[in-house]
């Protein structure tokens, strides 16, 4: 038997969010703004910021019947991958508001969106920022190293 072990680096802004991502971020919060989540009541923004500068962004689409709905960052990477195919990813900023206040704890991105992730690193052979945005914390982590054993075929 052999013991392994896995560390996660990552970096912690209070009351600030990571330097040269403030647009970024900025734009993730008005996303969230613009969610559909009469189910939940939970609104989550998504900013993606591609290579070539561009950003684009999404929020979660609920739905009555619950899995035909969809998470803001899945719809944020999509969106990005569908109509800029070629750009990589720079970084992901992920930002969240509870009856239309932004949440004082940051969102953390779900299994599946982790997974979409972990194929865009894969796909364009370049890590990216995932920052997720809380009122009091906002942290800072690389896409690889959100989910260790990501599915692989
Ligand atoms: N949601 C996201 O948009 N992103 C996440 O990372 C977690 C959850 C959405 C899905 C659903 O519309 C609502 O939040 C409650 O789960």
């Amino acid at each position: 038997m052999e013991k392994r072990e896995l560390k996660i680096d990552y970096r912690v802004y209070r009351n600030s969010f990571p330097p040269g991502y403030e647009q970024l971020c900025e734009k993730a919060r008005i996303a969230a703004g613009k969610a559909y989540c009469v189910y939940s009541g939970l609104a989550v923004g998504a900013a993606v910021l591609l290579e070539n500068g561009e950003i684009v962004w999404g929020n979660n689409q609920e739905n009555v019947a619950y899995p035909s709905g969809l998470c803001a960052e899945r719809t944020a990477l999509f969106y990005a991958s569908a109509t800029c195919p070629e750009s990589t990813v720079k970084a992901l900023a992920i930002a969240a508001c509870c009856d239309g206040k932004p949440r004082k704890e940051f969102i953390s991105p779900c299994g599946a969106c982790r997974q979409v992730m972990a194929e865009i690193v894969k796909r364009h052979h370049r890590d990216f920022d995932v920052i997720m945005i809380g009122e009091e914390e906002t942290i800072c982590v690389k896409a690889s190293l959100l989910l260790p054993f990501d599915f692989e075929f």
